[in-house]
């Protein structure tokens, strides 16, 4: 299959290809998606067909207007029409009880369904021209670092959809943030932009899924987000994290990617803008500010990809804050790793 790389322009032929049962993929706010009829079963198929995906992996429905909700859902909270309005279009997702409409092949069989109405132009155009609410996981091959330009999503799509629409690179970077809203208490099940205390502002208190809050590999826990317990967002190499005081976190990595040089290895360091000239041996790459933790999000994968471009056999990235946003970054970065962090 020849898979057309267009602009928004095309919108109209992708909201037929979408109608059809056929897969887009789209830009959103946060990574690629790609898209399908959520209400199609044979089209959610495709999806998981095309990333190799897991099928009991349930997949985000994504909207253009916030009545499209009581399509997919019912019994909706107060607290979750309350966040929705609060923080819809952006990046979170909200888990509701699901309508039976909703086939078992967008859900992975749950009775819950996740909602998203994103924010990015094209996403919306797209969902509003195909009249149907549209089924969308991030747009890379199941274990691959999520898409966040349109080069990433052909690296893994090419041959395999007929469409994807080209909106540059993403804004945010990570995948957005999902709650829970089906519980006596909201909780968080994968962090994302929207925080833990943004949702507290507007919702009061808000639990984080112990699967994902924890800062090592949590193997008697099993995530609730089916998703968030297979090995993401993994380079090819090995990845290590080092964490500590700013000159000894330098001084290790710098010893650590000498050693494995000096075996014949390739080697990669990931840095900031702040500490990048202090390294000197390897690849390296800086992932954004560390004063300004949106460029860190926002450059996470497309470095992952780079490691992979580069066949790097051993990474050694710093490591970040765990508040706020940086949580989500950690989250990521420590499935990355598969947990490996060195503390100094
Ligand atoms: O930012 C995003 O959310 C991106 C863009 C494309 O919108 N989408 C995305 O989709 O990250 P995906 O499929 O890569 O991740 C969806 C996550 C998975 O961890 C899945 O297990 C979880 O959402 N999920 C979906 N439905 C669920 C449900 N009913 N209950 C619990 N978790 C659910
Ligand atoms: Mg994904």
């Amino acid at each position: 299959m020849e898979t057309k790389l267009v602009t928004i322009d095309n919108v109209k032929e992708a909201g037929q290809i979408i109608r059809d049962g056929g897969l887009v993929a789209f830009p959103t706010e946060t990574v690629y998606g790609l898209g399908a009829d959520a209400m199609n079963e044979d089209a959610a198929a495709r999806i998981y067909k095309a990333k190799g995906r897991p099928s009991d992996n349930p997949l985000i429905v994504h909207i253009s207007d916030i009545e499209q909700v009581n399509l997919v859902a019912e019994e909706v909270s107060e607290a979750a029409w309350k966040i929705m309005r609060h923080f819809w279009p952006g990046p979170l997702t909200v888990i509701l009880n699901k309508k039976k409409e909703v086939p078992d092949g967008t859900t992975g069989g749950l009775p819950t369904v996740a909602v998203r109405m994103p924010s990015h132009p094209a996403a919306r155009d797209l969902i509003r021209e195909s009249g149907r609410v549209i089924a969308a996981p991030s747009a890379n091959t199941s274990g691959r670092p999520s898409p966040t330009t349109a080069g990433h999503v052909m690296e893994d799509m090419k041959g395999k959809i007929p469409m994807i629409i080209d909106g540059g690179a993403v804004g945010i970077g990570i995948e957005s943030t999902i709650v829970d809203m089906t519980g006596e208490v909201p909780m968080i099940l994968r962090p994302g932009y929207i925080t833990k205390a943004m949702l507290e502002e507007v919702i009061g208190a808000v639990q984080v899924d112990p699967a994902v809050s924890g800062r090592t590999m949590q193997k008697d826990i099993v995530a609730k987000a089916p998703g968030m317990k297979y090995r993401h967002y993994a380079p090819k190499g090995s990845l290590t994290l080092v964490e500590g005081p700013e000159d000894q976190v330098v001084d290790k990595i710098n010893a650590l990617a000498w050693e494995k040089t000096r075996q014949g290895y390739r080697v990669g360091v990931i840095a900031t803008d702040e500490t990048i000239a202090r390294y000197y041996v390897g690849v390296r790459k800086s992932i954004g500010r560390r004063d300004n933790p949106d460029t860190i999000a926002t450059h996470l994968y497309s470095i992952l990809r780079f490691c992979d471009d580069f066949e790097l056999d051993y990474i050694y990235s710093e490591s970040f804050f765990e508040d706020g946003l940086g949580n989500a970054i950690m989250n990521r970065m420590l499935k990355a790793a598969g947990y490996h962090l060195i503390s100094l």
